[in-house]
C-alpha cells in the first residue's frame, strides 16, 4: 500500500474541524491588529533562501527540499515564509505605499527535511506575521503580544516568553570578534560543522544541536555584554512596552535562533507544560533590519514571528483544552423509501439555504438504524418522510432529546425549527438573531 511520506500527516474529521476553527480565530484576531493577509508561493527560487535564511543555517544547509524544475531552474519548497514575504514586499514595491508600516500575516505549509520526531514534521503549518517599515521597539513588543494573546485566547496557561537581543550590525561584529577569539584555542573540541561555522558564522556554533552540551559552548561570551548603546536602548524599550502590556517574559541570552537574518530583538515562546517534551518551542521570531536590503530592496526594518500549528495542537491536548463543541445537526432527514427521496432532496436543499445544518440518510437504513445514526450525528431533530407525509404536505418531526413528535406543515417548517431550536437547545446556527 502507498503510504504518506515520512514526517507528514493527514487531517480529517475532528482534527480537520479543530484546524478550521483555529484558522478562523487567526483571521479574526488579525483584524483586531489591522494586519493584512498575504500569500506567497510554496516554492521559490533556491537563491532566495540562501540569501535570506542564510547558507550556514541547518535549515538551508541540511533541510531544504530542492528540485530542478523542467526549465532547469533551482527551486526550493519554502522552509519558512519570512524570506518569501520579504521578496513579495520588494517585488510589489510595498515600500512605496503611504500606509506604513506594512503589516502582513500568513498561514500555510512549510517544508524542512528534518529527522521526524515528536513535534517535528517535514511538512508543517505556520501562522506568522511580518511587519515592515518601522524600527519602533513598541512594534517588537506588539509582535510578541500576538502569539501570547492568541495562546491566552485559546485558554493555554503554561506559556513562557523568552527574549534576547542580537543587537545591530556593529554590536554583532564586536560579538563575532569575541566569539572568534574565544573559540580559537578550543577549535578541535568542536564538531566538523562547527569548525566550518567558525570560519563563516561563529554565532551559529551556539545553535549547534550536536555540541549544545559542551562546557565551552555554555561558557561562551554572551551577546548582551557586547551591545552598543543604541542596541541596549532598543532592548530596554522593548521590555518597557512588554511590561506596559502586562506580558511576562524572561531574558534568555542563549536564544540565538536558527536563522541568520535577525538583528536586535529575538524571542521564543515555550510551552511550560509538564511532560510536553523537548520540542516545546511553540513560536519564534524577532527583528530583521537588514533582510530587505540583503534580498535586494531598499534598506527597511522588519519584525515578525511564526508559530507552528502542530505544536499548538499538542499543547492544547496536553492542557486538555477541547477547543470545539461536539459536532451536531439541526435536522436529520429520513426518507422511508426510494419514492420519497426526491421530495427529501428538495426540502433539504431549501432548509440548508435558510441556514439549517441538515443531512439525509444515503444508506437506505431501516428506521431503527436510522435513529442510531441520528444519535451518532448528534441531530437535534429528525424528519421522517413517508407516503402519508407527501400526500398531505407535512413532515413528521421528532425531537431527538425529548422524543416528542410533531406534524409540521411544509410551509411552517422554517418557523417550527427556528422556534424549537431556540427553545429546546443552545442553538448557534447564526440565523436566529
Ligand atoms: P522558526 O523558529 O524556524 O522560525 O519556526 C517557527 C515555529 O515553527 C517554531 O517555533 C515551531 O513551532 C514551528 N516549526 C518549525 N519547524 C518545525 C517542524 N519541523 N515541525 C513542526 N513545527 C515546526 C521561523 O520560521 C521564522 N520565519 C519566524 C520569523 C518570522 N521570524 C521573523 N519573522
Amino acid at each position: 500500500m502507498i503510504q504518506k511520506p515520512k514526517g507528514t500527516y493527514d487531517v480529517y474529521q475532528e482534527k480537520g474541524r479543530k484546524i478550521l476553527y483555529l484558522e478562523n480565530i487567526i483571521a479574526s484576531l488579525m483584524e483586531y491588529y489591522n494586519i493584512d493577509y498575504v500569500r506567497t508561493p510554496i516554492f521559490e527560487a533556491s537563491e532566495l533562501f540562501h540569501r535570506g535564511v542564510g547558507e550556514t543555517t541547518d535549515i538551508v544547509s541540511k533541510e531544504t527540499y530542492d528540485f530542478l524544475d523542467r526549465g532547469n531552474r533551482n527551486m526550493t519548497l519554502r522552509p519558512e515564509n519570512t524570506a518569501g514575504v520579504v521578496r513579495s514586499y520588494i517585488e510589489n514595491k510595498m515600500y512605496g505605499e503611504a500606509n506604513q508600516p506594512i503589516k502582513t500575516w500568513y498561514y500555510g505549509p512549510m517544508y524542512r527535511y528534518e529527522r521526524p520526531q515528536s513535534g517535528r514534521f517535514r511538512e508543517f503549518y505556520q501562522f506568522g506575521v511580518e511587519i515592515f517599515g518601522s524600527n519602533d521597539p513598541a512594534l517588537d513588543a506588539e509582535i510578541i503580544s500576538i502569539p501570547v494573546n492568541f495562546y491566552k485566547l485559546l485558554g493555554l496557561k503554561g506559556i513562557k516568553v523568552n527574549i534576547n537581543s542580537l543587537g545591530d550590525s556593529e554590536s554583532r561584529e564586536n560579538y563575532r570578534q569575541a566569539l572568534l577569539n574565544y573559540f580559537k584555542p578550543h577549535l578541535n573540541c568542536l564538531c566538523e560543522d562547527c569548525q566550518r561555522r567558525y570560519e563563516k558564522n561563529p554565532l551559529r556554533i551556539l545553535d549547534c544541536k550536536f555540541d549544545a552540551n559542551l562546557d565551552i559552548i555554555k561558557k561562551a561570551p554572551r551577546i548582551l555584554d557586547y551591545l552598543n548603546e543604541t542596541s541596549k536602548n532598543h532592548f530596554l524599550n522593548v521590555q518597557k512596552y512588554l511590561k506596559a502590556m502586562n506580558i511576562d517574559f524572561e531574558i534568555n541570552p542563549n536564544i540565538v535562533r536558527g536563522l541568520d537574518y535577525y538583528t536586535h530583538t529575538v524571542f521564543e515562546v515555550e510551552a511550560d507544560i509538564k511532560g510536553f517534551g523537548s520540542q516545546n518551542v511553540l513560536c519564534g521570531g524577532g527583528r530583521y533590519n537588514n533582510l530587505v536590503e540583503n534580498i535586494g530592496g531598499p534598506s527597511t526594518p522588519g519584525v515578525g514571528f511564526a508559530l507552528g500549528l502542530e505544536r499548538l495542537l499538542s499543547a492544547l491536548e496536553f492542557e486538555n483544552i477541547k477547543l470545539i463543541e461536539e459536532k451536531s445537526l439541526d435536522l436529520y432527514v429520513i426518507p422511508m423509501s426510494e419514492n420519497e427521496k426526491e421530495y427529501a432532496s428538495s426540502i433539504t436543499n431549501g432548509l440548508r439555504m435558510s441556514g439549517f445544518k441538515i443531512d439525509i440518510d444515503y444508506m437506505n437504513r431501516n428506521i431503527k438504524s436510522n435513529f442510531k445514526q441520528s444519535e451518532r450525528l448528534n441531530a437535534k431533530f429528525i424528519a421522517i418522510i413517508g407516503e402519508e407525509e407527501i400526500n398531505n404536505n407535512y413532515l413528521t418531526i421528532k425531537n431527538n432529546k425529548t422524543k416528542q413528535e410533531y406534524k409540521v406543515k411544509i410551509e411552517e417548517i422554517i418557523d417550527f425549527l427556528d422556534e424549537h431550536l431556540d427553545h429546546d437547545d443552545d442553538c448557534n446556527c447564526g440565523h436566529h438573531e
